[in-house]
């Protein structure tokens, strides 16, 4: 807009440039698919800027929450064993699937039936089949018939997936804004998908649950210890660390590795908790492919600007999981549209 031969924008787009500058400080850019993140963010976050001005502004201190003790944890077993914290206690409904899905005698109609029992689980259920992210011909309007055209595999897993998650609910004092988790999760799971099929990584669906589990360590470390929590955001703000460089040198681990004791604990599959674990650590993420895509996913979904509100820096993208994944920056570009709108859509869908 111009006014007056000033063009009012101006300071907008450097505040914008700034900014995502900021956001990929930590990141390697010869790498070509940040290379692409990077300038598709610069256009977002002008965009952005100019509808949203309030979303940039520096948050207000959380000054009803008492300064943290200090009292480090020894591992991430010590901290789930402490008093404060609160882990969501498994409900009937994820101890059923979980029966059902590992019993190689249970039939289509067994899931479906327990899918039944749950009335909320039934409607995140449809809601899900019925999105754009399974494209299927026919509208899916009971369990049965999402059982059934779905598979019961992909059926199971999504019921598990969509509990777990719906066990996150808002606290009293959030710290963690629920909906950016949220968002946050769906979002990864849908990149992940999207990256494991034009991988040709197979069952693709296996991959979305992966992506929308891997930060329940994060939900705990937030809903269970507040003052810490706090103390990891001063930490990453003030030293300018991503969330998780702020996690390892306050805590000595970080949200994932408590993410992955919380599903094995839960008994979730092994691929899921292997995805949670690994997601931050370039070791296991050299050789495992599920951390391999989650990580990508992670990445690729904080710098589409689905970031849980946490450190706006993104940290960097582990060449060694896009080596193990074997995706080229041009499938890359071809594929970023198409993520875009189908997150777009996805959000449409469950949130309307
Ligand atoms: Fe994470």
């Amino acid at each position: 807009m111009i006014n007056g031969g000033i063009d009012m924008n101006f300071d907008v787009k450097e505040a914008a440039d700034n900014y995502a500058e900021h956001v990929f400080c930590q990141s390697n850019t010869d790498c070509d698919i940040v290379k692409i993140l990077k300038k598709d963010a610069h256009k977002r976050i002008y965009h952005d800027m100019l509808i949203n001005p309030d979303e940039y502004k520096p948050k207000p201190q959380l000054l009803f929450v008492e300064p943290w003790n200090g009292k480090k944890p020894t591992s991430p077993l010590d901290f789930l064993k402490n008093k404060n914290v609160v882990l969501p206690s498994l409900p009937q409904t994820l101890i059923q699937i979980k029966r059902v899905i590992n019993d190689p005698e249970s039939t289509v109609n067994d899931l479906a039936a327990v899918i039944s029992n749950d009335p909320k689980l039934v409607a995140s259920l449809l809601r899900l089949a019925n999105s754009d992210i399974y494209k299927y011909k026919y509208t899916i309007d009971t369990p049965s018939k999402a059982v059934a055209v779905m598979g019961f595999k992909k059926a199971g897993l999504l019921a598990l997936g969509t509990v777990s998650l719906s066990m996150f609910k808002k606290s009293q004092v959030a710290v963690l804004e629920l909906e950016k988790f949220w968002k946050h999760s769906i979002a990864c799971g849908i990149i992940a998908q999207e990256i494991a099929r034009a991988a040709n990584l197979g069952d693709p669906e296996h991959f979305f649950v992966s992506g929308l589990l891997h930060d329940i360590g994060l939900h705990v470390i937030f809903e269970s210890e507040k003052s810490l929590a706090v103390e990891l955001l001063r930490v990453a703000e003030t030293k300018q660390l991503s969330f998780y460089d702020a996690e390892a040198e306050i805590l000595g681990f970080n949200h994932a590795v408590l993410g992955g004791v919380l599903s094995e604990d839960w008994e979730l599959p092994q691929t899921l908790v292997r995805a949670a674990a690994g997601h931050h650590d370039p070791e296991i993420i050299k050789v495992d492919l599920e951390a391999a895509v989650v990580h990508v996913a992670d990445y690729v979904g904080r710098a589409l600007g689905y970031e849980l509100g946490l450190s706006i820096i993104i940290g960097d993208l582990d060449r060694n999981a896009l080596k193990n994944i074997g995706i080229s920056p041009d499938q890359f570009e071809e594929l970023l549209p198409k993520i875009k709108l189908l997150i777009d859509e996805t959000f449409k869908i469950l949130n309307p």
